[in-house]
């Protein structure tokens, strides 16, 4: 691979944090990816008429949710001043719509693409769509393409018998003086496509077109199921789409107006009369799944095609078959997944999650390791310098999932029957129901008959995968999900990692909020969590259990402060990944985390969590949050029991945070007057969002 792009992929990660020293193998216990939201939707396609077209916003998110992520057609009048300004003045005579010559004259020495067409005789809505094939091509052989120059195009195109269509003609990178003429509508600016193409091999997929009246483009998807957009300079084009159904839906596109191509439409377009336009096929987020799975199937026909004629071709050589089917290769995606991490890292984080995982064998056979390593990295790192709740949304989407690999008993019972134990487990189950209720002699006996039978379990009670069990399942290639085996010894005497003003007083105002009313809809405190008829002077609402996930989907960002602070707790505040660390073995890292539970607590006077002893049980780490003013209540100071023989009280004011990890013994001591609030999340490896816990 080029220097330039090394270049370029260290220079995009320096605006990525790869710091993550515990995670030397993201690959192995990476959680599974959302379903895409990508996938084609026709649902636009009812014969209203006309067709609706709206403002381009400013910003271009209202584009970006409604039509980009539901992969939906639509047609948009740009702002005015037009970002295509320049062009509309470059290319057309002032006050007029003649096209103005001069700028094509001026560098009428350039080589320009033409396309033979037989014109349209009259634009027809009832015309059935031509056959295509599975891929969505044209099943018509292409007309063949010619080449000549932007003068001979001037001096011809008008009288020539045979009929062209200037097509494809890559004019920003072949007339540099054109680069100020247009920018892309701001829906289209996040693209990873054009950019990496430019480093790769000095190419792009950015055109200008220019239609004689009635030519026109036979029904096609665009390449490679990328999205597209097309400005009109000037002039006018019919569009017609047609779904999988057959479905048809037309518009015309006037002058000065954008279309929003999804990608795999199908659609033929045809200049209604003489036609100016400017389009660029772009990759972004929303549609590198649909990119990836395209180069899956062109991938699978190449290989065929190679086992039909008997062919031995090495990787680069089909990879360059691939590539010439349909534009990228598997290399190529890869590579451009890496690089565009570098500004979009929250979009592709997914899509290089399912390369390494799904696709690992692809990838590997077909792309530099040291790309696979700067990969890795990037799935692991925490999004850049999130401002806003739907950036922390997407990170939390991203790299807090509600499942994980690891499932509610640790993997328990698919260790032991990998080991041929799982009749260990039926005794220590009837122990445990024994011991329910409250027969404890017989369940004591049970317990012993299952330590006999499989000795491993003699460290279950103490929560989680017992070491031993873990160990065993390691040595015997056991390769199903392991939970993180924690050093309870060393988590005992870990440090405590305290953050001052991690929440807000709006946080904490909209996340009690938050509370209050979850509170009321479940209807009451007991409702939303029978636990508390047990507690004595105090209670805890759950706010984030499923199936809403109210603390995430409601309060995005305060979640996101509280697990980014968990991150960076583990990965760079702490030493409890390093070598005597309680997480030496965090083999997952912070990716394979979920969040297990998020409360608010409420202590009144006399409540108190006074129990020295007390630790999370199975969780990885938990922080708590003060949310009440520390002159609104007296005692109820949250501390650790450090050594087994004192107490340390650790001083927090409203807001602060403290971060530890789980197995460490804390408490809060009685709370003398008044009232104190806080919130508790717990971070875990078992599956996320369990109700209650
Ligand atoms: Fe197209
Ligand atoms: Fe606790």
């Amino acid at each position: 691979m080029s220097k330039e792009l090394d270049a370029a992929i260290s220079l995009a990660l320096q605006s990525t944090t790869p710091h993550s020293t515990s995670i030397n193998n993201a690959l192995s216990s990476l959680p599974p990816v959302p379903p895409s939201a990508n996938t084609p939707e026709f649902s636009c396609l009812t014969p209203s008429k006309p067709f609706p077209k709206t403002a381009l916003s400013p910003s271009g998110t209202a584009e970006r949710l409604k039509y980009l992520n539901t992969n939906t057609l639509g047609v948009f009048t740009p702002p005015s001043p037009s970002t295509f300004q320049n062009a509309i003045e470059a290319f057309t005579c002032e006050g007029s719509s003649q096209i103005d010559t001069t700028f094509f004259r001026n560098n009428g020495t350039c080589t320009v693409p033409l396309y033979p067409f037989t014109p349209s005789s009259t634009p027809s809505s009832t015309t059935p769509p031509k056959p295509l094939d599975p891929s969505g091509r044209a099943l018509d052989p292409s007309p063949t393409t010619i080449t000549c120059t932007l003068n001979t195009w001037l001096d011809t195109y008008r009288t020539s018998p045979k009929q062209y269509y200037l097509k494809d003609f890559h004019l920003t990178s072949s007339i540099p003086s054109s680069s100020n003429f247009y920018t892309p509508p701001s829906f289209a600016i996040h693209d990873i496509l054009n950019p990496f193409l430019k480093l790769y091999n000095n190419s792009d997929y950015k055109f200008l077109y220019w239609g004689p009246k009635l030519s026109n483009t036979e029904i096609h998807s665009d390449v490679c199921s990328t999205f597209s957009w097309s400005f009109n300079v000037i002039g006018r084009k019919l569009w017609k789409f047609y779904d999988d159904r057959g479905d048809k839906l037309e518009f015309i596109q006037e002058k000065g107006e954008v279309v929003f191509v999804p990608c795999d439409l199908k659609h033929e377009v045809e200049n209604l009369e003489e036609t100016i336009s400017i389009n660029h096929n772009w990759i972004t987020g929303a549609s590198t799944s649909s990119v990836w799975s395209t180069i899956k199937d062109e991938l699978l026909e190449v290989t065929s095609e190679i086992n039909r004629w008997n062919l031995e071709l090495d990787i680069e050589e089909e990879e360059e078959m691939l590539r010439s089917a349909c534009g990228l290769n598997v290399g190529m995606f890869f590579l451009m997944c890496v690089l565009g991490c570098g500004y979009e890292v929250l979009f592709l984080r997914n899509i290089i999650r399912t390369l390494l995982t799904e696709d690992i064998e692809l990838i590997k056979e077909r792309c530099p390791q040291k790309y696979i390593k700067i990969a890795q990295t990037i799935i692991a790192s925490p999004p850049t310098n999130p401002r806003s709740d739907s950036d922390w949304a997407r990170y939390l989407q991203n790299s807090l999932l509600e499942r994980s690999d690891v499932p509610d008993d640790f993997g328990l019972r698919a260790v032991a029957s990998h080991l041929g134990k799982s009749n260990a487990l039926d005794v220590l189950d009837s122990a445990t129901e024994l011991e329910c209720d409250g027969k404890f002699k017989d369940a004591m006996r049970e317990y012993n008959a299952a330590y006999r039978l499989w000795p491993a379990l003699d460290s279950v009670l103490a929560g989680g995968l017992p070491r031993g069990v873990r160990e065993e399942a390691i040595k015997s290639s056991y390769d199903g999900p392991l939970l993180t085996d924690v050093d309870v010894a060393a988590a005992r005497s870990s440090q405590v990692v305290v953050r001052r003003g991690l929440l807000s007083g709006e946080d904490i105002e909209l996340l009690l909020r938050l509370a209050g009313e979850i509170t009321e809809s479940d209807g009451g405190k007991d409702f939303n969590n029978p636990e508390n008829k047990t507690h004595v002077n105090k209670y805890a609402i759950m706010v984030n259990d499923p199936p809403s996930y109210r603390l995430r989907t409601e309060l995005p960002m305060v979640l996101g402060k509280v697990v980014r602070f968990a991150e960076q707790s583990i990965t760079r505040d702490s030493k409890w990944c390093e070598e005597d660390g309680p997480l030496k073995d965090f083999e997952g890292g912070c990716s394979s985390l979920t969040v297990r539970v998020a409360e608010v607590w409420t202590y009144a006077e006399g409540g108190g969590l006074v129990d020295n002893w007390h630790y999370d049980t199975d969780s990885i780490v938990t922080i708590v949050c003060l949310l009440s003013d520390r002159g609104d209540f007296s005692g109820g100071s949250f501390q650790t029991y450090e050594n087994g023989d004192r107490n340390i009280e650790h001083g927090m004011e409203k807001g602060d945070g403290v971060c530890f990890v789980s197995h460490k013994y804390h408490n809060i001591a009685k709370v003398e007057g008044g009232q104190r609030r806080s919130l508790v999340v717990e971070l875990w490896e078992g599956e996320g969002g369990k109700k209650g816990r």
